[in-house]
C-alpha cells in the first residue's frame, strides 16, 4: 500500500505534499497574501452555505457532465492555471495535463508555466486553455495568442487581478526566488527532503518556458517573482485592452479575477464568453471578498449572457455542488491538484481529481440530483439568501 492509497481527501494529499516538499515549495503552493484572510474566507464561505437534499429520487445514475468554452467535460471542475509546476515534481505541467485529459476535464496552462505551450499541447489531446497576463510588451501578448491558436488551444483565459504582485509573506520569509536562492537552513531543508531533491536533480526544468526567450532578450531581472511581475506585467491594462485581446483571439475567452457585478458586465461587453469569479486563491488582495460570496451577484448580473465559473477554496465535491447550485456553470481548482502533484506527481494529480469527482457524484446522489441542472438555489440555505 502506498502513501497515496491512504489519501482519502484533498487534505490528506496536502499533508503528503507537505512531507515531501521543501518548506519554500510547499509554502509557495499553500500560502496566500498578507494575513491570508481572503484565502481562509474562501473556505469559510463554503461552510456558511448548507445543502438541502431531496429524497426518494432515483439516483442510480448520476451524471455530472457539463460544457465549458464549447468543450464537453465529464466533470464540473477544471484545472486552474498555476505557474512553475516543475518546482513541485518533474511530471510538471505535462503530467497535470495528461491526468486532466484522462479524467475528462479541461487543463489550463499558465503563462508562467515551466512547460511550453507546444509541449503541453503535444502531451495531451484533452481540452486545453491557455492563460495570459497583459504584458508591458503588447507584442508578447500577441505572440502568445498566435502560439495558442497554432497549438489548437480551445480557449484563452485573461487573468486581470495581477496589476501588481500580491504581497505573499511566506515567500518573502522563505527567500522564494527564481531559481530558489536558499540560505543554509534552506539547503539543509532541501537535503532533508531527499526525494524531492532527487526528482529535481533529474529534471530541473524550472525555467519559465513560455517567456524564457523574452527574458533573455530583455536581460530582465526575474530573481524574484514580484520583481518579474513589476518588470514584465502591465499595470496599466484597461477594459479597452481586454476588448482588443478578445478581438485578436476571436474564440472562447474567459476573464479571470472578476469580483464585482459591474466588472462582470464590462467583461461581457468587452467580448468575454466567460468570467471566472476568483480572487486568485487569496494570493493577491488580502481582504478581498470570498469567491463564493461574490458569485450570486455576478450570476444575477450576467448569468444569462455568458458562462460563469468560480474558483477559490474548493476542497470537497460538496463545495463544487454548492457553487453550481448558486449558479456557476463549473469550477476551477488550483491547490487541490498541486498538492497531488507535490505528493506523487501525475499519479497524485489523478488521485486529487478522482477524489473530487467521486465526492461530487456522491453528493449529487445524496442531494437527489441526477444532473447538474437539478441543482439550483432552492437546494441551499444561507444566512443572507434566507433573509
Ligand atoms: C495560482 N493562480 C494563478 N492564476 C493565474 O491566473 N495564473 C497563474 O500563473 C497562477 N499561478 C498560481 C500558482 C499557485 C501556486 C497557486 C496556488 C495559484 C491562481 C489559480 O489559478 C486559482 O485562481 C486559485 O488557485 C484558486 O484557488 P484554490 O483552488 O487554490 O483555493
Amino acid at each position: 500500500m502506498t502513501a497515496l492509497d491512504r489519501a482519502h481527501n484533498i487534505e490528506d494529499l496536502r499533508r503528503l505534499a507537505k512531507r515531501r516538499l521543501p518548506q519554500a515549495m510547499f509554502d509557495y503552493i499553500d500560502g496566500g497574501a498578507e494575513d491570508e484572510g481572503t484565502m481562509r474566507g474562501n473556505r469559510d464561505a463554503f461552510c456558511e452555505v448548507s445543502l438541502i437534499p431531496r429524497q426518494l429520487v432515483d439516483v442510480s445514475k448520476v451524471d455530472p457532465k457539463t460544457t465549458a468554452f464549447g468543450c464537453d467535460i465529464d466533470l464540473p471542475f477544471m484545472i486552474a492555471p498555476t505557474g512553475m509546476s516543475a518546482m513541485f515534481h518533474p511530471d510538471a505541467e505535462r503530467g497535470v495535463a495528461r491526468a486532466a485529459g484522462r479524467s475528462g476535464t479541461l487543463y489550463s496552462l499558465s503563462t508562467m508555466g515551466s512547460t511550453s505551450i507546444e509541449d503541453v499541447a503535444a502531451s495531451s489531446s484533452g481540452s486545453k486553455a491557455f492563460q495570459i497576463y497583459a504584458f508591458r510588451d503588447r507584442a508578447l501578448t500577441s505572440e502568445f495568442i498566435e502560439r495558442a491558436r497554432s497549438a489548437r488551444y480551445d480557449a484563452l483565459i485573461l487573468t486581470v487581478d495581477v496589476p501588481v504582485a500580491g504581497n505573499r509573506e511566506r515567500d518573502l520569509r522563505n527567500g522564494m526566488t527564481l531559481p530558489p536562492a536558499l540560505g543554509l537552513m534552506g539547503i539543509l531543508d532541501i537535503a532533508r527532503h531527499w526525494r524531492w531533491s532527487l526528482d529535481y536533480v533529474r529534471a530541473p526544468r524550472m525555467t519559465l518556458a513560455n517567456v524564457a526567450h523574452r527574458i533573455a532578450e530583455a536581460n530582465a531581472d526575474i530573481s524574484t517573482l514580484s520583481g518579474y511581475i513589476a518588470n514584465q506585467f502591465s499595470s496599466s491594462m484597461t477594459w479597452d485592452d481586454a476588448r482588443s485581446i478578445a478581438e485578436e483571439w476571436g474564440g472562447p475567452l474567459a476573464i479571470k479575477g472578476v469580483l464585482h457585478p459591474d466588472d462582470a458586465r464590462r467583461a461581457v461587453d468587452a467580448g468575454a464568453s466567460a468570467v471566472v469569479v476568483s480572487n486568485h486563491g487569496g494570493r493577491q488582495l488580502d481582504g478581498a471578498i470570498a469567491s463564493m460570496d461574490a458569485l450570486p451577484g455576478i450570476v444575477d448580473a450576467i448569468g444569462d449572457r455568458c458562462e460563469v465559473f468560480l474558483d477559490g477554496g474548493i476542497r470537497r465535491g460538496s463545495d463544487i455542488v454548492k457553487a453550481i447550485a448558486l449558479g456557476a456553470k463549473a469550477c476551477f481548482v488550483g491547490r487541490p491538484y498541486l498538492y497531488g502533484l507535490g505528493a506523487a506527481g501525475e499519479a497524485g494529480v489523478e488521485e486529487a481529481l478522482t477524489i473530487l469527482a467521486s465526492e461530487t457524484r456522491r453528493v449529487m446522489a445524496l442531494m437527489g440530483a441526477t444532473a447538474l441542472g437539478d441543482l439550483d438555489r432552492t437546494c441551499l440555505s444561507h444566512r443572507t439568501l434566507a433573509a
